[in-house]
């Protein structure tokens, strides 16, 4: 039997990541405030990870290019949010992966993708796991702390 054999993975609306989106990552803004941008672009991807049938994790990727890159089509992940009691099971990796999986899927093959975030500064071991290096010095993003800018060829 697999580990993680109560997790399931599905694609979700926005508007089903704005709870943990909320809890995990902002709690001190309005719920109003946790939607991006990007959320409805066509090609943005949000992520749900289910734990014994609950949504315990988010995670979104979407098309940005870093302004420092030629050549790479560039995909960004934001609010990736664990809830407190899921972490450690596995959740955070296979909402990263289906990101990842998803950015190669949409990108033609002759294409060179670079998926990149802002992360907080603790969780910087988290996306090395999965082969981003840091890329910079450590930079703070008030109010919510120190961040680095997390890179991953391919
Ligand atoms: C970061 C986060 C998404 C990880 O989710 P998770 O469900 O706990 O992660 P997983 O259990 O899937 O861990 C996957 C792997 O990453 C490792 N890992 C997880 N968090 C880590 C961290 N902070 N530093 C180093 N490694 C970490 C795990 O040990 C595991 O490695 P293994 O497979 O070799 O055992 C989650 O802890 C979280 O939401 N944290 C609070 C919010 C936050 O800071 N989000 C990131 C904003 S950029």
């Amino acid at each position: 039997m697999s580990m993680h054999a109560a997790l399931e993975m599905s694609s979700i609306k926005p508007e089903e990541t704005y709870h943990l989106r909320h809890s995990v990552l902002r709690p001190m803004q309005m719920l109003a405030d946790c939607a991006y941008p990007e959320d409805k672009q066509a090609q943005t991807l949000h992520a749900g990870c289910y734990l014994n049938g609950r949504l315990v994790g988010v995670g979104t990727i979407f098309r940005e290019d870093r302004e420092e890159v030629a050549g790479r089509i560039g995909w960004r992940i934001r609010g990736m949010a664990v809830s407190s009691e899921a972490r450690g099971s596995g959740c955070g990796g296979a909402i990263l992966q289906t990101l990842l999986n998803h950015a190669r899927m949409q990108t033609s093959t002759e294409k060179e993708i670079e998926v990149w975030c802002n992360g907080r500064a603790n969780v910087e071991g988290f996306y090395r796991r999965y082969g981003f290096q840091r890329q910079g010095e450590i930079f703070e993003v008030p109010p919510i702390g120190p961040h680095v800018l997390m890179v991953r060829f391919g």
